[in-house]
C-alpha cells in the first residue's frame, strides 16, 4: 500500500506538469489555420494567421478578449464557438453567405477593402 502511494505521487506530479504545458502550447496564436466548420458550400479557407498580427490588434479579430496579446495565456475560443450557431439571430452567422452576414466575410474582406490589400474575391479565398 505504502509503496503504492509512494508511486502515485510522483505519477500525478509529472500528469500535471504535463497538462500545463499543453494549455500553454494550446494558447499559442497558431502560425496559419484552416477555416472549415461551414464549408459545405464553398471551399476551406487557409487563414495566415502570423501574417496578421502585424497588420492589427489581437482583439480587432479576437473581439471578446478585449487584453489579448502575443504570448498570453489568454483562453481564445474559436469563432465557430458563438459563431456557428449564435444564440441571437443578430449576431453574424458563420452558415450565412452574404457579404454583411457572414463574420468572416464582414471582418475579413472589409479590412482588405480598406486597405487595399488582401483576397476579396471568391475564389481567391475559396480555392477551387
Ligand atoms: C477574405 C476571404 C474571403 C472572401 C474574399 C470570401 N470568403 Fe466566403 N468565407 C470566408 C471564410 C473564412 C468563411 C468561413 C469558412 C468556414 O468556416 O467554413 C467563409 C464562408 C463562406 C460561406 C459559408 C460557408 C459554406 O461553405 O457553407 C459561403 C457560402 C461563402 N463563404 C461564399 C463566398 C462567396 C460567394 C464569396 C465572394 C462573393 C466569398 N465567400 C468571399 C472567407 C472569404
Ligand atoms: C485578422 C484576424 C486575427 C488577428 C489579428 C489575430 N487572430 Fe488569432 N485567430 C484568428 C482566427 C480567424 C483564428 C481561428 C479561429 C477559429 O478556428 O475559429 C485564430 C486563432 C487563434 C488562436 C487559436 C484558438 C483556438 O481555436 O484554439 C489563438 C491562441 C490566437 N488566435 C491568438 C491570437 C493572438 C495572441 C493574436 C495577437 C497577437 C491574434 N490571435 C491575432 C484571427 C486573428
Ligand atoms: C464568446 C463569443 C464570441 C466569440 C469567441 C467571437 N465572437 Fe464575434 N460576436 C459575438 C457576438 C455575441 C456578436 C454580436 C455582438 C453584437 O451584436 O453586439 C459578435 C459580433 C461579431 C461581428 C460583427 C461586428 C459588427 O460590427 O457588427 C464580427 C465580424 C465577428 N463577431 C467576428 C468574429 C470572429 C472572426 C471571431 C473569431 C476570431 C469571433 N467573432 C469570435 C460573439 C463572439
Ligand atoms: C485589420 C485588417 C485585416 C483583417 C481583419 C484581415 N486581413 Fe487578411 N490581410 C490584411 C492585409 C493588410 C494583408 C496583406 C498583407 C501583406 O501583403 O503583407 C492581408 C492578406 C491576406 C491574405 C493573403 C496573404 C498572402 O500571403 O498573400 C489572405 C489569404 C488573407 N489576408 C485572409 C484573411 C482572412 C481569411 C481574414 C479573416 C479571418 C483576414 N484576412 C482578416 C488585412 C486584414
Amino acid at each position: 500500500m505504502i509503496q503504492r502511494c509512494v508511486l502515485v505521487v510522483p505519477v500525478v506530479a509529472v500528469l500535471v506538469g504535463v497538462a500545463v504545458v499543453l494549455a500553454g502550447v494550446a494558447n499559442k496564436a497558431p502560425d496559419s489555420v484552416v477555416l472549415d466548420k461551414a464549408s459545405t458550400k464553398r471551399t476551406p479557407v487557409t487563414f495566415p494567421h502570423k501574417a496578421h498580427q502585424d497588420v492589427t490588434a489581437c482583439s480587432t479579430c479576437h473581439h471578446t478578449n478585449a487584453e489579448l496579446k502575443a504570448g498570453s495565456a489568454e483562453e481564445v475560443k474559436p469563432c465557430a464557438a458563438c459563431h456557428l450557431d449564435p444564440d441571437k439571430p443578430t449576431t453574424p452567422s458563420m452558415r450565412e453567405m452574404s457579404l454583411t452576414k457572414n463574420p468572416f466575410h464582414k471582418l475579413c474582406i472589409d479590412c482588405h477593402k480598406q486597405q487595399g490589400k488582401g483576397p476579396t474575391k471568391c475564389v481567391d479565398c475559396h480555392k477551387a
